[in-house]
């Protein structure tokens, strides 16, 4: 990681000429038209008329969806439609003219997604910044004037220095002021977040125009956010904040998922046992639900992340804690699959599991990094067939999913192929479970809650075993934690 930054010899100058910044915004830029991108500026767009927000991606075809009908946006979020029904084409575009919309801003965030690294130093545990650095080398090309860019990605810590490494190595002639805002919705509920959100946290740096540039933002959030939810602070608190509490939170599901294995050998019941934490205030009683093991695009990069920068600054303790939050997930999605095989015998060869749910929860059409693949993939790898139904997640992203995996491990086309021939996708459930020999609840989706024993003898003729990895059902075979 290089650390070092170049001061600017344009400074003075900028500050000069920026004391009334905070008045000045009337065109924000926000590249990324991803889950964050998307519903974040619908938001802001909704609440601030006299600001023209344009979302751009590189991405053309997602570009179009955002432009096309509304219940085809390329991010399903429950009240997102009707934010987009208001404010698209009066103060909220979705362009891909990427340069032009630079240019224009006076402030631009940074929602491009910040996955693991794949290859290179860090592979399999730093964050991939590839695309915050084209972002931030493209605004550097085109910018004509001063910016303030806002880093929305999740990012590790320091990453503003080398943001702004890359803007004044490549332009000196412009300032831009790097502050860190980052986003805590969760999917499924990204809309209520926002109008609502717990804190929103503004790290920028202690000089005239860092603070300028913060009370910019602050400006934009007071339009819906109380005072005392805004809380500024130092660039480096702010970029660690997030990856902290995602830490925290799947440590909590990770904690209680370790206990549900404990629940299973002892006779205690996991939902008792949750309630019975839970109702100490000091602990609360969110994010104490059980599961086949979390999901989600952000949980297990952003802690892998974390473990980087423990290792990166010798704390290899801290790596070793955190890192015990994801073997514990990977150990829970492979329990709940191992105890479908078990259940069935010992041997799924040519039995039939109903996969229902692909999301990596309810109310969302993502699918990343959800428990339903590593599952999905577990019970073809032991020669099982599977029949999968979920009700947002279109059967082209579960095939994508699928051979996300398999593409790697396939020994040739045949053996993908192989693989393929024994998955089937369904557009409602009832389907998916006839003449079936398991059903597996792996998305907490409100449809599956009616299933019950009566419900599926009418339905299929094979009396399949029925396997709770959401505990959301009145009964079933095997329940997670009991
Ligand atoms: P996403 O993959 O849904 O969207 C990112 C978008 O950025 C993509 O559409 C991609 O095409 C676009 N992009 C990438 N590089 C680009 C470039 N150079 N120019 C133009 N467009 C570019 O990702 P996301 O889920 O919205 O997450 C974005 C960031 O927000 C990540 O850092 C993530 O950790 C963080 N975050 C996500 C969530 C969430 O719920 N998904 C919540 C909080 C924070
Ligand atoms: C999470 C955080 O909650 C957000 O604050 C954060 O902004 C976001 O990550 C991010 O940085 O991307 P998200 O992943 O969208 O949001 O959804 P969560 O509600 O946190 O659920 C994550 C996973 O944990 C899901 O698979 C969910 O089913 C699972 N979960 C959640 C449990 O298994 N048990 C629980 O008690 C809660």
């Amino acid at each position: 990681m290089d650390l070092e930054i170049k001061s600017s010899p344009h400074l003075g100058y900028w500050i000069k000429n920026n004391l009334d910044y905070a008045m000045k915004i009337k065109n924000i830029c926000c590249i990324g038209a991803g889950y964050v991108g998307g519903p974040t500026m619908a938001v802001i767009a909704l609440k601030c008329p006299d600001i023209k927000v344009t979302v751009v991606d590189k991405d053309s075809f997602k570009i179009e969806r955002w432009n096309g009908e509304y219940q085809n946006l390329p991010v399903y979020e429950p009240g997102l439609a009707d934010i987009i029904k208001k404010t698209r084409g009066k103060n909220l575009f979705f362009s891909s003219e990427i340069d032009k919309s630079i240019d224009d801003a006076e402030m631009i965030f940074m929602a491009v997604n910040t996955p693991t690294k794949t290859e290179g130093k860090g592979a399999g545990m730093a964050a991939d910044l590839r695309h915050v650095e084209n972002c931030a080398k493209n605004i550097a090309r085109v910018a004509k004037n001063d910016k303030i860019i806002v880093e929305k990605s999740t990012l590790p810590v320091r990453t503003a220095e080398k943001i702004k490494e890359i803007l004044s190595n490549y332009k000196s002639d412009v300032n831009f002021e790097i502050i860190s805002n980052p986003e805590f919705l969760a999917e499924g509920t990204a809309i209520k977040d926002l109008f609502k959100s717990d804190r929103v946290l503004i790290g920028g740096e202690k000089t005239d125009s860092g603070e300028k540039a913060v009370e910019a933002l602050e400006k934009i959030y007071k339009r819906w956010i109380p005072n005392e939810k805004i809380i500024k602070m130092n660039v480096w608190s702010a970029e660690l904040s997030k990856l902290a509490s995602n830490a925290m939170l799947a440590q909590r599901i990770s904690s209680i998922n370790s206990l549900s294995a404990i629940c299973e050998k002892t006779g205690a019941d996991i939902d008792e046992l949750s309630n019975a934490i839970g109702l100490d205030h000091r602990i609360g009683s969110k994010f104490l639900k059980a599961s086949v093991g979390f999901g989600g695009s952000c949980f297990k990069k952003d802690i892998l992340n974390l473990v980087y920068l423990c290792k990166y600054y010798g704390l290899n303790e801290v790596a070793e804690y955190w890192h015990q939050v994801i073997k514990i997930n990977e150990y829970q999605k492979s329990r709940f699959a191992n105890r479908i095989i078990d259940e069935l015998g010992g041997n799924v060869k040519n039995k039939k599991i109903a996969i229902l749910g692909w999301a990596f929860k309810k109310n969302t059409n993502d699918s990343r990094e959800s428990a339903s693949i590593k599952i999905a993939d577990k019970l073809i790898e032991s020669g099982g067939h599977i029949n999968i139904y979920d009700p947002m997640v279109k059967e082209s992203k579960i095939k994508e999913d699928l051979n996300n995996i398999w593409g790697s491990k396939s020994k040739s086309e045949k053996d993908l192929s192989s693989r393929f021939l024994r998955v089937e996708i369904f557009d409602n459930y009832k389907d998916a479970i006839k003449e079936t020999h398991a059903l597996a609840i792996i998305t907490e989706w409100d449809e599956f809650k009616e299933i019950n024993f009566q419900l599926v003898n009418q339905i299929t003729n094979n009396n399949p075993k029925i396997f709770d990895g959401r505990l959301i059902l009145e009964e079933s075979n095997y329940r997670i934690g009991k």
